[in-house]
């Protein structure tokens, strides 16, 4: 009954040179096409995990995109240039010693993961959640802050066709912005006008924030993670959509970064120290919605572009 409206549809619009059953069928057979592309590189992938700790992948949400499809739709951020750890103008990061692991969820100041769906807004996402951090961090409530209007407000950036995490928090700072609650201003995984509301309003406004390249120094970024709250980063996260757990480290290039995440803490326990990081794809994806990447080396570029926010 389906299959044979199905096919007269099909002839009716093949008739009218419309061309929309095609696409339909098109769609299906180009699922079924990236699924199996997605299993041949699974293969490949999965065939380094020489040491136990090693990253594995297969398949999730992201099986059925073509590489270049889920670059498109989920990898938002645009790469931002910051400067050598110590420069002129970055906060100084006090000396601590190191324990051996740390991670902000334990003191109950990092929010629920989110998912961001089929919108760029990595780059709201992670700038979004260490902001609800660091008040957190402060000993104010831990309240979802609104991730939608950094992207309709942001004006320096594109919205869900991406952006930077900087540029959100240059425009933060400059405009002294309160971002309200996230139930005020919900998220709908699309572009929006801005909305204003007045300045009595409750909302969170920054009091400034810093932005470091730590490569080679990833001890003193882990400092800046323990002295500051949770760190906004950028990465090369082409590999992570077949990412399902495991310590990240063979299958990461540091030279694309196109991907916003937040760091939340730093695990040196076992053979392989690693980063502990929050992704917004969702509690399904990875590790309960993270991932860990290994530190030391730069994996990911995880080092080469880092912000704190101060509030
Ligand atoms: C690999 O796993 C086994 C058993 O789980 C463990 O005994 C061994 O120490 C692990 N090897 C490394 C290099 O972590
Ligand atoms: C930082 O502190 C550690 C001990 O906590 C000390 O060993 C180290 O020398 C200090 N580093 C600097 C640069 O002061
Ligand atoms: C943030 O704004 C304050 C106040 O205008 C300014 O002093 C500070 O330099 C700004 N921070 C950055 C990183 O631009």
């Amino acid at each position: 009954m389906k299959l044979r409206w199905a096919s007269l549809m099909l002839l009716c619009c093949c008739c009218l040179g419309l061309e929309v059953p095609w696409t339909w069928l098109r769609s299906h057979q180009r699922e079924a096409a990236a699924l199996r592309e997605s299993i041949n590189r699974h293969r490949y992938l999965n065939s380094f995990s020489y040491e136990n700790s090693t990253a594995f992948y297969g398949i999730n949400q992201f099986s059925y995109l073509f590489p270049e499809e889920f670059k498109a739709m989920y990898l938002g951020s645009k790469p931002a240039w910051s400067p050598r750890y110590p420069a002129a103008g970055q906060t100084l990061i006090p000396n601590v010693s190191l324990p051996l692991r740390f991670d902000w969820r334990d003191k109950h100041v990092v929010n629920q993961v989110r998912n961001q769906k089929m919108c760029g807004g990595c780059w709201a996402f992670s700038v979004v959640g260490a902001i609800e951090s660091a008040c957190a961090i402060q000993g104010k409530p831990l309240n979802f802050l609104s991730v939608q209007q950094v992207i309709d407000c942001s004006y320096n950036n594109y919205g869900c066709s991406g952006g930077s995490p900087l540029g959100a928090l240059s425009w933060l700072n400059e405009t002294q912005v309160k971002l309200v609650e996230d139930a005020e201003y919900p998220f709908k995984a699309e572009n929006g006008l801005c909305r204003y509301f007045s300045r009595s309003k409750f909302g969170v406004s920054i009091k400034d924030y810093s932005a470091y390249d730590f490569s080679d120094q990833e001890d003193e970024m882990a400092k800046a993670l323990l002295n500051f709250g949770p760190l906004v980063v950028i990465v090369d996260a082409v590999s992570w959509q077949d990412y399902l757990g495991g310590i990240i480290q063979h299958h990461c290039s540091s030279g694309e970064a196109n991907h916003a995440v937040l760091i939340t803490g730093f695990d040196k326990t076992g053979n392989t120290p690693y980063w502990i990081v929050r992704n917004s794809w969702g509690n399904s994806w990875g590790i309960d919605g993270y991932a860990h990447v290994k530190m030391g080396g730069n994996v990911c570029g995880i080092a080469d572009s880092v912000s704190v926010v101060f509030v």
